[in-house]
């Protein structure tokens, strides 16, 4: 995240190369994101598109099959002329992982184009992706010389999630990419980091006087990180049943929010600072034993169920997904962070699919006013002090409190005190991709996960990965899809006194 001011210039000459461009995510996200850059101005003056494919395409057919997509995923109008310069820049060259030679050929096509472009050698190389083909496509693109950094040209690596599975495979891609590129290359996207409100969090706590002096045991009684969702799996049956909730969501999303909320105050704004802190306070969460991680977690998969209209069909009906699977569709735990800050505030994370409301959030509750004064209104009657930092849908933030009801005695009522985005900024629609590709190639890895967060976030899972794993279908609540998700993680609050907050 660059400061506004340093935002304006454009990026270096280079080129930007995509493996899987063929695929999803370059039609849904990196297009539209590249065509919003350029509409801003905001690409470089010398630039070409590489899309890489494994079966022969000509140029001209993936420029189509490009636009298609972004027709179809645009965030705002497009502009022919815009569109066509951005697709003039676009080749398509040939390249299979498990033929080395056509990694030499297109290390030769390559060096052609960029002459031809003048991008003066710096290459992105975007792995947009399966996740087994991240090492192989590394591995290839270093043999043939293409990602050491010489005569002043950078070269990068962009990798999507999910980085790996468990801690293990997690700590074994960083070994092999570490073989191949230096840290500094590596750009681990997580696109939680795109979104402006989850950024905002550390504008909020580090550009205000006033919070960071509460912003802590002595103040705040819990944290809740919750991301909802209304969809359900649809037609990501076969990846999702091989991941589940926990691993889709949790070490890479809901962490992105935990460590900014949680995080110490780094001593400068710059990548090395804010990452060290931000790896600090995942490693610092405590590793549970495998029998803390059951009694301090839900699990729950959905059933058929109605939301407004639409009805969602029981998980395991899914195509691609085993009619015995016990993979949860729905997930809450309570961690503790071991620090000096947060010793004795329990941090409960929820996230699931197929729930009644869309709602991202972190909620901080502080604690009650330590003294009842206002006896005729009984405690549990006053309204919870929260501070609501909403991510999505609604962006903003909202403050809890309680206030005097106009009259001649004293009655109380909680009120809130809101800010939203939109009453402010009027920011153009996003796809939430485009901060984190300029940030690529203006060289600021700020936004990006650095291998000691990826590992401390795993190594956080890990116990829950492996106690689920070993439980099997024991312990697996069910939801109906369109409800609040199992009562179960009603009980992971209730036992210590607490409530989760009501969601739209
Ligand atoms: C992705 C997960 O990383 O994030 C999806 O694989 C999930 O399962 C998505 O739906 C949620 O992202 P957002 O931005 O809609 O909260």
């Amino acid at each position: 995240m660059t400061e506004p001011s340093a935002k304006q210039h454009k990026p270096d000459p280079c080129s930007f190369v995509i493996f899987g461009a063929t695929g999803d995510l370059t039609h849904r996200l990196v297009i539209p994101a590249l065509y919003n850059l350029a509409a801003s101005d905001l690409l470089p003056e010398k630039f070409c598109v590489v899309g890489i494919a494994r079966k022969g395409m000509s140029s001209d057919e993936m420029r189509d099959s490009l636009m298609k997509g972004l027709r179809q995923y645009k965030t705002r109008p497009i502009e022919d002329a815009i569109a066509k310069r951005l697709l003039e820049c676009v080749t398509c060259i040939e390249a299979d992982p498990k033929d080395p030679n056509s990694f030499d050929s297109m290390r030769e096509r390559l060096e052609k184009l960029e002459a031809n472009r003048s991008t003066g050698g710096n290459r992105l190389f975007y792995l947009a992706t399966p996740p087994v083909a991240f090492a192989p496509i590394a591995k290839q693109l270093g043999r043939a010389g293409m990602l050491k950094e010489e005569g002043g040209a950078w070269r990068r690596l962009v990798v999507e999630k999910p980085f790996g599975t468990d801690l293990a495979s997690a700590k074994a891609l960083n070994d092999e990419l570490l073989k191949i590129v230096e840290e500094h290359q590596i750009y681990r996207i997580d696109h939680y980091l795109g979104k402006e409100t989850v950024q905002n969090i550390l504008v909020l706590r580090f550009a205000n006087g006033m919070f960071e002096p509460i912003w802590n045991r002595n103040h705040i009684d819990h944290v809740q990180i919750t991301v909802d969702e209304k969809i359900g799996v649809g037609h990501r049956g076969s990846f999702y049943d091989s991941t589940g909730a926990l691993r889709d969501m949790v070490p890479n999303h809901l962490f992105q929010l935990l460590s900014l909320v949680a995080m110490e105050p780094p001593v400068k704004f710059n990548a090395h600072a804010v990452r060290t802190e931000k790896a600090e306070v995942l490693a610092a969460i405590q590793t549970q034993s495998e029998e803390e991680a059951l009694k301090n977690s839900v699990r729950g998969q959905y059933q058929t169920g109605k939301s407004g209209e639409t009805e969602t069909p029981d998980y395991r009906k899914t195509e691609d997904v085993k009619p015995d699977s016990t993979t949860e569709t729905y997930a809450a735990l309570k961690l503790t962070i071991d620090n000096w800050r947060w010793a004795g505030v329990p941090f409960y994370l929820r996230t699931g699919k197929a729930l009644g409301v869309k709602r991202t959030e972190v909620a901080i509750k502080f604690k009650q006013a330590p003294f009842a004064m206002f006896r005729e209104t009984p405690v549990d009657r006053l309204s919870q002090n929260y501070l609501v930092i909403a991510i999505e849908p609604t962006e903003g933030i909202t403050l809890q409190f309680n206030t005097k009801v106009p009259g001649p005695t004293i009655n109380i009522d909680g009120v809130e005190m809101k800010f939203r985005y939109k009453d402010y900024f009027q920011a153009e629609p996003t796809t939430g991709y485009e901060t984190l590709i300029y940030d690529c190639m203006i060289g600021d890895n700020i936004l990006f996960q650095r291998a000691d967060s990826v590992e401390a976030g795993w190594q956080a899972v890990q116990p829950f990965l492996d106690a689920w794993k070993k439980a099997g279908a024991k312990g697996l609540e069910f939801y109906k899809a369109g409800s609040e998700g199992p009562e179960a993680a009603d009980g992971l609050l209730k036992r210590d006194g607490r409530n989760w907050r009501k969601l739209g």
